[in-house]
């Protein structure tokens, strides 16, 4: 349905997502407190800003803290099937034009993110880099009124560190993912919990005792490895990464190549940001009855063409369960449509980690806005102090003391004379 520059699924939905973005603000305290901040400051007045994010309860409390701050604030979706479409409605309602609708085509994908652009933005707020490679590919009339930018997420980042080392970035953007508050949070205990998550609403299955095979071992691979020994499963680590590999090794789990893995695995789960990780030997290596769910960025992680084409028959069995049966009847069953399940089948990663996540995206735009035209037009780090103090507030908010060097201390770590 159309309404006031936004598209949503239904704006009867918004009571129900307000009442669900007010649930996920109490698990977060520094988005919280940025946005009394941004409203006493205004930091971020007149501001237009074009954000790609999944539209989720911790999106729309980001969205409210920049909209507190001053910013026009246009929303997109970042992914096709990770919109809450009661969350959409509620943002209409307060305000804030959104364009997004759980399982829109690929064409309506685009178009909303060409309807954010079309507001000219001043800023960037990306989750995958979808929204940055069509303004500079197909929009680049609007890059010259662009400060800078954000980006949430690994793949997002890798996408734009290839367009900064071709030469054609033309804006500075901040790789939010690679703070310290945002990866070691969202990406291992968000995406290890919420992906277990998605897959047990998605199926109801028993962990226990199940052989899972995780695919890609960076710190979303580790989440999701941590959680499902957790639940008693046996976990089967699949890396192309030396060390990784080795580290997997010695936190204790089995390593070896995917196709051994594929005749013993019971759930596969890829989280690598690579393609064709499962590929079509592996579907003809696996057991009947195989589960394969992917957390990374894109839907591109297990082969599905190829698993399309093997099938002689797919059927839905439930909401987020494709069953694909082979030419030899064997069965394999696909999750979510091979989109990041934790987002498909359930409600992302919890607000206590997005709330540091987001915090990040919120100091970050600011600083850009008080940085305007200082920047060159690359990928920077997320500025030490803004990480620090991201962890500080949080340690703040669960009632965290931690202890301080003392002075004898700060010279001893910043001196080389004193040794044995
Ligand atoms: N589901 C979510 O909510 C969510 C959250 C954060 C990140 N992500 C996405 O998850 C993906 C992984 O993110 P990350 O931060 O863990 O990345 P990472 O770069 O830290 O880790 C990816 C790992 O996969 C390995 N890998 C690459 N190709 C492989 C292959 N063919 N076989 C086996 N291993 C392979 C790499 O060696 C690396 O160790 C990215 O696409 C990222 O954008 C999803």
């Amino acid at each position: 349905m159309t309404l006031h520059n936004s598209e949503i699924k239904d704006p009867a939905l918004a009571e129900v997502g307000r009442q669900r973005i007010e649930w996920a603000s109490r698990e977060m305290p520094v988005v919280r407190l940025i946005r009394q901040r941004f409203g006493a400051e205004k930091p971020l007045k007149g501001v237009r800003i074009a954000a790609c994010l999944h539209i989720t309860t911790e999106t729309a409390n980001l969205a409210l803290a920049l909209k507190e701050g001053g910013a026009e604030l246009v929303l997109c979706a970042s992914n096709p099937l990770s919109t809450q479409d009661d969350v959409a409605a509620a943002l209409v309602d307060y305000g804030i034009p959104t364009n997004a609708i759980k399982g829109e085509d690929e064409a309506t994908y685009y178009r909303h993110i060409n309807t954010a652009l079309d507001t000219n933005p001043q800023l960037t707020v990306d989750d995958g880099a979808d929204l940055v490679t069509t303004l500079h590919s197909k929009r680049s009339d609007l890059l010259s009124g662009v400060i800078g930018g954000t980006e949430e997420t690994t793949t997002g980042v890798v996408r734009l560190r290839s367009l900064a080392k071709a030469g054609r970035l033309k804006y500075p953007i901040i790789a939010v993912n690679d703070a310290q508050t945002k990866y070691l949070f969202d990406n291992r205990y968000g995406t290890g919990q919420s992906t277990i998550d998605g897959i047990t609403r998605a199926t109801n299955i028993l962990w226990a005792g199940k052989k899972v095979v995780v695919c890609g071992y960076g710190w979303c691979g580790h989440g999701i490895a941590l959680r499902a020994r957790g639940l008693g499963a046996q976990v089967i680590v699949v890396e192309v990464a030396p060390v990784r590999a080795l580290e997997a090794v010695m936190d204790g789990y089995q390593v070896m190549p995917l196709r051994e893995a594929a005749k013993v695995g019971d759930i596969f789960i890829t989280a690598t940001g690579d393609k064709n990780v499962i590929d079509e030997a592996h579907f003809q290596a696996m057991k009947d009855g195989a589960i394969l769910a992917n957390s990374g960025h894109f839907n591109v992680e297990i082969n599905i063409p190829a698993l399309e084409s093997l099938a002689r028959r797919k059927r839905r069995l439930r909401g987020f369960v494709d069953e694909y049966t082979l030419a030899d009847g064997r069965h394999l069953y696909l999750l979510g449509e091979g989109r990041l399940i934790n987002l498909a089948a359930a409600e992302g990663h919890p607000a206590s980690v997005m709330d540091m996540s987001f915090a990040n995206q919120a100091l970050c735009l600011e600083y850009m806005v008080k940085n305007r035209g200082k920047l060159e037009p690359r990928v920077y780090s997320v500025p030490e102090e803004i990480d620090q103090e991201v962890a500080r507030l949080k340690l703040h908010a669960m009632g965290i003391e931690i202890d301080r060097l003392t002075p004898e201390q700060e010279e001893y770590l910043t001196s080389w004379e004193e040794g044995t």
